[in-house]
Formats: structure tokens, C-alpha cells, sequence
């Protein structure tokens, strides 16, 4: 008979209180179980970002509720489990320990193993929990922290072929809607009024279009609209409009001219790839203009285009469960994972030269 492997995720390295259940027999498609998620942007809206302080509290309130629901939901109990996966990192030190230590010790007192995940890994391999897809394949993440392309291997084997020198793309989303007097998040505030702007009234720069390297960078694009903004305050909805739809169109601009960059780079590299995949996960992968931006430059270059269902886009633990199943299935996990410390930093790919910020603990970017 064919293996079922079942493993507890949990995922608290940002503003999401997150744990969920995933099911796998070999050879057959995983099935999520649960997938519970407590956003806490309400705790964080007063403050317009994410307050780390606040996030760890609030982890450490929700976090047992949210795992009893998770097991519930699914209807497993520890015994059944094959094992318990958590975030180790990249994120936000206080969330980061609460999961870690939620996890070891679910783990110590049912005898599971723990295997620690890195976050990007978990959103690296998240298509492959709803679509057969081999490896290699082609991977943008547009979150509010991260903007990167990485080329996904295998298991364990990502190479990042491009990242932002200076802000993520969820991050200009949400400091231009600040700017514009938008709501809190700012990325799906800015979307909506962009509905009703025009597009030509604005020519904002688009950052690096054109440059050989795959890298992204926001700054001056952020720069452009605050010196607009300011020229015409006090700014009418319509200028609201207008300066959002203008913003919206040059930051999907230059995000798909970088893709465009990356997409050539990855089929130089596999030219016996005869159907490779672009897939697109974060946060900011909700946003129907990038989408409608990126279908069209995979499909002029020859790539399919597979975003997963937005609640497995945006963060959770279902990919993070994922993640511990291929990484346990393949004698991955690491050694020391009961002793393993939160990562504040962690790249995917740790032999990579940072881009900046090449600090102590590894590259923030
Ligand atoms: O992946 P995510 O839920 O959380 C992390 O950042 O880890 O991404 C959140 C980011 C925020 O910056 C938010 O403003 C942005 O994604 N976002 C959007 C949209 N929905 C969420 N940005 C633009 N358009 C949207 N529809
Ligand atoms: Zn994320």
C-alpha cells in the first residue's frame, strides 16, 4: 500500500496567525485538510504597518486556538501525524520564536519530528500543492517583504535570479496608498481607486526597464509620486484616482519587463524545457493589473502562467506543512531541528552575494 504522510504546519513570521494540515500519498496529489489563518490587521491597521511588538503578542493569543482548529478542522489528532513543520525564518524575530517554540514542544510531547521551513521555501513549493508541476520552474514573489525570482530546482535547490535593491513591491503598494491617504493595507485600497483613474495622466518612471539583470527596485518610482502628489495637493478623489492608476501601470510595467529579463535568462538555461512555468505567489499577485501584465509577457514567451489560489498565495501554513512533507520525504530536514533558532535572515539560496545589506545574519533583501 502506498504511504500517507499527514504533517502539522504553523506559520507566525509575519502578520498572520496561521496552522494547517496537509495530506499526501505518494504518487498522488497532497490534500489540505485545514488551513486556518487569523490575520491580525486589525491589531496593526491604527498604526498603518505592522507593528513586530504587537504581532508577537498577538501570536502567542491566537496561536494555541488556531492549531486546535487546525487538528479539528482536519479531524487529526497529534497521534496521527507524521510530523510538525514550522517557519524558522525569514521574518519578524518575536513571531518566529512563538511558532518555533509552539512547534517544539507539540512536537517533544507527541514524539513527531519537527522539520524547521524557511518561509520562501514554503511559497517556493506551494504551486506543487495544487498542480503537477516538476521541477524546474520559474518563481516571482511579490509579497510586502520580499520581491525576488527564483529559479525552484528541486527540493532544497532554489537559485534567485533577481531582487529588489531597495523596497518590496508590497511595500510601494502600501507606502504610495499611505501617501494618497488610502486605507490600511494599502495595496488592495490602491487597486480599488486605480479603477476609476487614468492611466496617461502620470508618466511615472519604470525603474531599471531595460537593464540586463533581473533586478527590481521601487524607490524612485515611490519618489516620482510623492513629488506629483505634492505639486497638486490638496489632492481632489479624481487625483487620487489618476496618481493611483498611473503608479499601478508603471510599477506592473517594470515588474513584467524584469520578468520578461528573468524569463529569456531561465529558457538560455533549459533549452530542452519544452513547457516551463512562471508562477506567481505573494500577496501582491491578488492584483488583477500584474496579472493581467504577467499572463501576457509568459504567454510572448512561450511560459505558462500558474498563480494558486489566493489564500494559498498570500501566507499560510498549508505551504509551510508542504514544505516539511518534501523536505522529510527526502531525508531533508535538518539535523538539529529541535535545537534550530529563528532566523530573522535567512536566504534561500545562502551562497548567494547579497544585492546591500549584507549584515551579520545574511542578506535582508
Ligand atoms: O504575502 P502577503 O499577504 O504578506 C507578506 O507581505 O508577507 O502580502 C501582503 C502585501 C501587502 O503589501 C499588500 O498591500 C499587498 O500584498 N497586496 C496587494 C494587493 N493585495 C495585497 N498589492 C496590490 N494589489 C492588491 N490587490
Ligand atoms: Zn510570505
Amino acid at each position: 500500500m502506498a504511504a500517507q504522510t499527514v504533517f502539522l504546519g504553523i506559520e507566525t513570521s509575519c502578520d498572520e496567525t496561521a496552522a494547517a494540515v496537509v495530506s499526501v500519498v505518494d504518487g498522488a496529489r497532497p490534500v489540505i485538510l485545514s488551513n486556518a489563518v487569523f490575520s491580525q490587521i486589525a491589531e496593526h491597521a491604527a498604526f498603518g504597518g505592522v507593528v513586530p511588538e504587537i504581532a508577537a503578542r498577538a501570536h502567542v493569543d491566537a496561536l494555541d486556538g488556531i492549531v486546535r482548529a487546525a487538528l479539528s478542522d482536519a479531524g487529526t489528532g497529534l497521534a496521527e501525524l507524521d510530523g510538525v513543520a514550522v517557519t524558522a525564518g525569514p521574518g519578524l524575530i518575536g513571531g518566529l520564536i512563538v511558532g518555533l517554540v509552539t512547534a517544539r514542544s507539540l512536537a517533544m510531547a507527541s514524539g513527531k519530528p519537527l522539520v524547521p521551513v524557511n518561509h520562501l521555501e514554503g511559497h517556493a513549493l506551494s504551486p506543487r500543492l495544487v498542480a503537477d508541476l516538476d521541477f524546474p520552474y520559474l518563481l516571482l514573489l511579490v509579497s510586502g517583504g520580499h520581491t525576488q525570482i527564483v529559479a525552484v530546482e528541486g527540493v532544497g535547490r532554489y537559485r534567485r535570479m533577481a531582487s529588489t535593491i531597495d523596497d518590496a513591491l508590497g511595500e510601494a503598494f502600501d507606502k504610495t496608498a499611505k501617501l494618497l491617504g488610502l486605507p490600511y493595507p494599502g495595496g488592495p485600497a490602491l487597486e480599488r481607486a486605480a479603477l476609476s483613474g487614468d492611466t496617461g495622466r502620470f508618466a511615472f518612471p519604470r525603474p531599471l526597464k531595460g537593464e540586463a539583470r533581473p533586478d527590481f527596485s521601487f524607490s524612485g518610482l515611490k519618489t516620482a509620486v510623492r513629488q506629483a502628489a505634492t505639486a497638486i495637493a490638496p489632492l481632489s478623489d479624481k487625483d487620487v484616482a489618476d496618481i493611483a492608476a498611473s503608479f499601478q501601470l508603471a510599477a506592473t510595467d517594470a515588474v513584467a519587463d524584469r520578468v520578461a529579463r528573468a524569463l529569456d535568462r531561465f529558457r538560455n538555461e533549459h533549452p530542452a524545457h519544452s513547457a516551463p512555468t512562471l508562477v506567481i505567489a505573494g500577496g501582491v499577485a491578488a492584483n488583477k493589473a500584474l496579472r493581467a501584465a504577467l499572463e501576457e509577457t509568459a504567454r510572448c514567451h512561450g511560459f505558462a502562467l500558474l498563480a494558486p489560489p489566493l489564500d494559498l498565495c498570500t501566507d499560510n501554513a498549508a505551504m509551510i506543512a508542504w514544505a516539511g512533507i518534501e523536505r522529510w520525504r527526502l531525508d531533508l530536514a535538518p539535523v538539529d531541528a529541535m535545537t534550530f533558532e529563528a532566523r530573522p535572515r535567512w536566504p534561500l539560496d545562502e551562497d548567494v552575494v547579497p544585492l546591500y545589506g549584507g549584515g551579520r545574519k545574511g542578506a535582508k533583501a
